[in-house]
């Protein structure tokens, strides 16, 4: 196999024979965007995680937004949440003119600290949002505990762990509401689309009439001029998922067990590669957490190292990424007053991470060849 003729990418969507079959029928069908499909796609959702309600929505960040807003953000208020995460994560609070208070990390999972989230809420925090980085769940019995004891809403952002359970449960049931994505590199993908799943059926409705403009069908009012009769009562948005998005979404959920099972096999293969080597800190895994490892995140125990190890990664075609460039650090962000050096634990993390490649269409050889360049790397460094 040559290096420089087999470019690995850090992450990469499955698609077979299956899942081009049921895009082409929908094709072919009446309904190409909202149809039948949206339907089965969001009950199918239900099904697999357990959440009493899914509303699918055009992208994870749509879903982020959508949750929030029918959790009751607006103007004024906070949420709470990682700076270790996409900057999805906090932009939709903005976009409702609500405003972030980040909380530093655990140093090993990468998760929000529950140590530190209650110095930081105020009469103004309505939404706690744990991410569950690299698919790896946050620790929701605390977390759920903290939102209760003051009254306040969990939304997960739970883009990278469809298919993970904590304590038994899966992904999707273990906070108030749920966002996630369908992005190709994420657990399974739609191509562009995203999910809100909740026990919620009035926050379900709401997020429902957020994605298509806030109209309702028929009535709310005694104004019913006639069968095309239809009103809009809250500012929402184009958020649909079509259905030919949808077809592809039904076949990769029947999918998903077999992605997140060779995803672990991989994890297990790079854990068992990596554990002993000096200059490398393995992933953890926290008891009763059975995680959906959408990234295989390594840390260097130098930060020095992290640099020339992902350009001469790069150089023999693996395509290792840095996951996340820390929300506070983005510029936009420091316009708002953020600063380096708040969250200590989260930019030390930063500076030692790198995901390697985790798709499950990787082969072991695959494996074996990011295996071989790590070691031999880290050993001549
Ligand atoms: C943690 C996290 N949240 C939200 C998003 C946004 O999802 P999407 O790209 O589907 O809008 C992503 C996508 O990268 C993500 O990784």
């Amino acid at each position: 196999m040559s290096d420089q003729a087999d470019p690995l990418p850090y992450g990469r969507q499955s698609i077979n024979d299956d899942d081009i079959a049921a895009v082409v029928e929908v094709l072919r069908s009446d309904f190409l965007t909202t149809g039948p499909l949206v339907d089965r796609f969001e009950n199918a959702l239900s099904d697999y995680t357990g959440a009493g309600r899914a509303v699918a929505v055009s992208s994870g960040t749509a879903a982020l937004h959508a949750a929030y807003f029918a959790a009751g953000l607006r103007r004024g208020d906070e949420i709470i949440t990682s700076p270790m995460t996409f900057a999805a994560t906090a932009n939709a609070a903005l976009y409702l003119g609500a405003t972030v208070r980040f909380v530093d990390i655990e140093p090993d999972t990468g998760n929000i600290d529950p140590d530190l989230i209650e110095d930081a809420i105020t009469d103004r925090t309505r939404l706690i949002v744990p991410v569950d980085y690299a698919g790896h769940p946050a620790d929701y019995d605390r977390i759920n505990r903290i939102a209760a004891d003051h009254d306040l809403k969990v939304v997960a952002d739970a883009a990278h762990s469809l298919g993970a359970t904590y304590r038994g449960r899966r992904c999707g049931t273990l906070a108030h509401a749920t966002a996630t994505s369908f992005h190709p590199v994420k657990p399974l993908t739609t191509a562009e689309g995203g999910a809100v799943l909740t026990d919620d059926a009035d926050l379900a409705d709401r997020a429902g009439r957020f994605r298509t403009h806030g109209i309702v069908k028929g009535t709310r009012t005694d104004e019913h001029e006639g069968p095309w009769w239809c009103e809009m009562h809250e500012l929402g948005f184009n958020y649909r998922l079509s259905d030919v998005h949808c077809a592809l979404g039904l076949s990769q959920l029947r999918r998903l067990d077999g992605f997140v099972a060779r995803r672990r096999e991989i994890a297990d293969i790079y854990n068992r590669a990596f554990a002993g080597i000096d200059g490398y800190q393995l992933p953890v895994v926290r008891e009763g957490v059975e995680p959906g490892w959408h990234l295989y995140a390594l840390r260097v125990t130098d930060p020095g190292r992290r640099r020339p190890l992902v350009e001469s990664l790069h150089e023999a075609g693996i395509g290792v990424q840095v996951h996340y460039v820390p929300v506070h650090y983005h510029p936009y962000y420091r316009k708002l007053g953020f600063q380096r050096g708040a969250y200590p634990v989260a930019e030390d993390f930063y500076d030692r991470v790198l995901s390697l490649p985790m798709f499950p269409a990787m082969t072991d050889d695959d494996v074996r060849r990011v295996t071989d360049a790590c070691v031999s790397l880290v050993c001549r460094s």
